[in-house]
């Protein structure tokens, strides 16, 4: 009798020994598991830098600007994304005239100069993802805008170009900027008219917005 009772105690025992996880219902060593799982990345950990190029003055289908088309939705994008912003100014300011900058844009094009940039960014370094805008200048990215790329290191980084236009849309400039930043990834661009970006907030708001939710953000 008294073996038969020790045989028990000891099933009894072995049957409570699973530990632990068979006193916790499912939901309740799932819920552990997943606190010791690493936290996802996901695009709201990325440290995001939106850097433009934009130019005021006369420009195309607008009149005189004091704002840059480019500058308007750049800044609509930062403000979206908690983003820091930074401004690409050439060393001299293209001409206020439309005519007058048009030509020498052409010039610059044809030769494929580099023109120099009043300063260049220090801490690039910090940064995951760039939302890169500039104008369509002669169905291409500004020579401006193609010194600055490749006067700094975008390798490993995410950029994801916009741009304003006349009617040209992004023209294939995201293959100039992959050429030019070959070990970055490029994601799909936003092409926004700009007379829309000077003159209708709501919809660059309702079209960034819905790209911005398409990309993640
Ligand atoms: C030098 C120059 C060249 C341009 N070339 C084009 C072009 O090829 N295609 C186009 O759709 N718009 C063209 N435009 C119009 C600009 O892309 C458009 O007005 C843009 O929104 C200007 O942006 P910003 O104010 O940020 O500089 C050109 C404008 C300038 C000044």
């Amino acid at each position: 009798m008294k073996k038969i009772f020790l045989l028990l105690l000891m099933i009894l025992t072995i049957s409570g020994c699973g530990g632990e996880s068979q006193d916790k219902t499912p939901a309740e060593s799932e819920k552990k598991s997943v606190e010791k799982m690493p936290a996802p990345t996901s695009s709201a950990d990325k440290k995001i830098l939106v850097i433009y190029f934009s130019r005021t003055g006369e420009e195309y289908n607008v009149g005189r600007i004091t704002k840059g088309n480019t500058a308007i939705v750049a800044e609509y994008i930062a403000q979206k994304t908690g983003a820091d912003i930074f401004e690409v100014k050439p060393a001299t300011p293209y001409p206020d005239e439309y005519e007058a900058c048009t030509e020498l844009a052409k010039k610059e094009l044809e030769s494929n100069v580099r023109p120099a940039l009043a300063r260049n960014i220090d801490k690039l370094a910090q940064y995951d993802t760039i939302f890169l805008g500039y104008p369509i200048w002669w169905g291409a990215v500004p020579r401006v805008m193609m010194t600055f790329l490749e006067s700094n290191d975008f390798s490993g980084k995410t950029i994801i170009p916009f741009c304003t236009h006349g009617g040209s849309g992004l023209a294939g400039t995201e293959r100039e900027i992959k050429d030019i930043c070959p070990n970055a990834e490029i994601l799909a661009g936003l092409a926004i008219s700009g007379r829309t970006a000077q003159n209708d907030s709501a919809t660059v708001q309702k079209e960034v917005d819905a790209w911005l939710t398409e990309l993640g953000y």
